[in-house]
């Protein structure tokens, strides 16, 4: 089938990519002609595992192509993903001029039926302000052409994005047509095969899932980092919980690890965003405020243990950070708990010695050139000359150190662990300090 994917950003990308390589003609169009101009060549924009192979593969079979030219675009299929960015407004509430753009450059090129999927993230009720908003252009250029607007949510997780979706859990498509529904499920097929995993709904429900998806898994991890402050304050160990009640299979085990915060374009900005959609129609939603509170605060969480070990005097002192991006197999810094440690530390007349495997040119993108933050090529260079280190970002690479060099190298042998990669006993035994989360030592 044909398809045309309008956004090349992380959804749009591995979405288009994903189509073609499993038989479908994609069809990529963006704006941002340095970022085509790239693609082309086989630059990928983004860090993700995978993906670089087979943008490559499908483009030399001409199964993907990309280009600036949107009515290009428009005549490929019938078939027009919306993939552009939602980013929030001053107030938190989603932006949609870029989702309102894409649709009026359809509705103004457009000679036959589409059927316009929204794939970004957007509020409920966006559908329909999509739908209006083409009919009045299509209207003022006195043209009566059929078209359907749908919702079909992405649930890609970055880091892991080419294998969410092409072995999805659930494909969620929001629509009341049934020929949009038999279109959809045909360029679904090939990733529908054991099971059917694709669920049908009205368009405003598919939009409310993602958002509720999101806040859902941001509430478990907020709600596991406060329970990780009363451990704290209890003498409990959160670990020993973790897998206390994770056992329980109505509880599960994923998203309830406590951390330094959850970061990443997407938990932040969905969580502040359904809670303002909640204003709008007169709900005070207080769990969506606590769980944004609850991670604000859990991103101060290094740096309290910090002061705590040291007292608030820690200028001069040097930090050696593991882990700058806001998860494990991203370069992505977004909303990442890194930042708001290393600019607190700044604040404080520290300074900080960095090393991420993948987010290093997006720190200095970020940062530039300062005399308070050195870059450094590995682990092992970055707790050269530190006082103390600190874990930000669960790297598998972090996973299993030498605490007996850890125990040289550090000047006051100390450790702040931000995700709970080590046992506080092998740690302590090593010699170190050892502060994680919720793991007993507090202040
Ligand atoms: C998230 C969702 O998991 C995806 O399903 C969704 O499609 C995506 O947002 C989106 O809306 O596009 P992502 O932002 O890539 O995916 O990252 P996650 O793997 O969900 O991690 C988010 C944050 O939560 C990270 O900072 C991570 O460190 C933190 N986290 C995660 C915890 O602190 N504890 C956990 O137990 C799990």
């Amino acid at each position: 089938m044909k398809v045309t994917v309008f956004g090349v950003g992380y959804v749009g990308l591995v979405q288009a990519v994903a189509l073609a390589d499993c038989g479908h003609d994609v069809c990529c169009v963006d704006v941002d002609a340095a970022k085509i101009a790239g693609l082309q060549q086989g630059i990928i924009p983004i860090f993700e595992p995978g993906l670089q192979e087979l943008v490559l593969k499908n483009c030399e079979v001409a199964r993907l192509r990309f280009s600036t030219d949107a009515a290009l675009g428009v005549d490929h299929a019938t078939i027009q993903f919306i993939a552009v960015g939602t980013p929030p407004g001053e107030d938190g509430s989603a932006d949609l001029q870029y989702v309102l753009g894409v649709a009026g450059t359809i509705a103004s090129l457009m000679s036959d039926e589409k059927i316009i999927v929204n794939k970004s993230t957007v509020p409920v009720g966006t559908a329909d302000k999509v739908r209006a908003h083409v009919q009045d252009l299509l209207t003022r250029r006195g043209q009566e052409l059929p078209f359907q607007v749908l919702s079909n949510p992405e649930f890609l997780k970055e880091g892991s994005a080419l294998e969410d979706c092409m072995r999805p859990e659930r494909i969620i498509i929001g629509t009341e047509s049934p020929q949009a529904e038999t279109l959809m499920r045909e360029l679904y097929e090939p990733f529908n095969r054991n099971r059917d995993k694709i669920m049908v709904m009205d368009v405003r429900s598919a939009e409310f899932t993602k958002y509720a998806a999101n806040c859902l898994l941001a509430t478990k991890i907020s709600f596991m980092n406060e329970m990780s402050h009363l451990a704290e304050r209890m003498e409990v160990d959160i670990e020993e919980v973790r897998r206390g009640i994770g056992s329980d299979s109505r509880i599960g085990y994923q998203f309830i690890y406590p951390g330094c915060g959850y970061g990443g374009s997407c938990f932040p900005k969905d969580v502040r965003a359904l809670e303002r959609s909640g204003r709008e129609v007169g709900y005070h939603a207080q769990i969506l405020q606590a769980v944004e509170q609850v991670n604000f605060q859990q991103k101060q969480k290094l740096y309290q243990h910090i002061t705590c070990h040291y007292g608030d005097d820690i200028a001069g002192k040097t930090f050696a950070l593991w882990g700058l991006s806001f998860k494990p197999n991203t370069d992505d810094m977004r909303e990442a708990s890194s930042r708001v440690l290393m600019e607190r530390l700044w604040q404080a007349g520290a300074r900080v010695r960095a090393y991420d495997p993948e987010a290093m040119d997006e720190a200095l993108r970020l940062y530039g050139m300062r005399a308070d933050l050195e870059i450094v090529a590995s682990k092992d260079e970055a707790v050269v000359g530190a006082d103390a280190l600190v874990i930000v970002t669960e790297w598998k690479d972090f996973r299993v150190p030498d605490f007996s060099m850890l125990q040289e190298k550090l000047r006051d042998r100390v450790i702040f662990d931000g995700r709970n990669l080590y046992e506080p006993s092998r740690v302590e035994d090593a010699g170190l300090a050892y502060y994680g989360i919720g793991r007993g030592r507090s202040c």
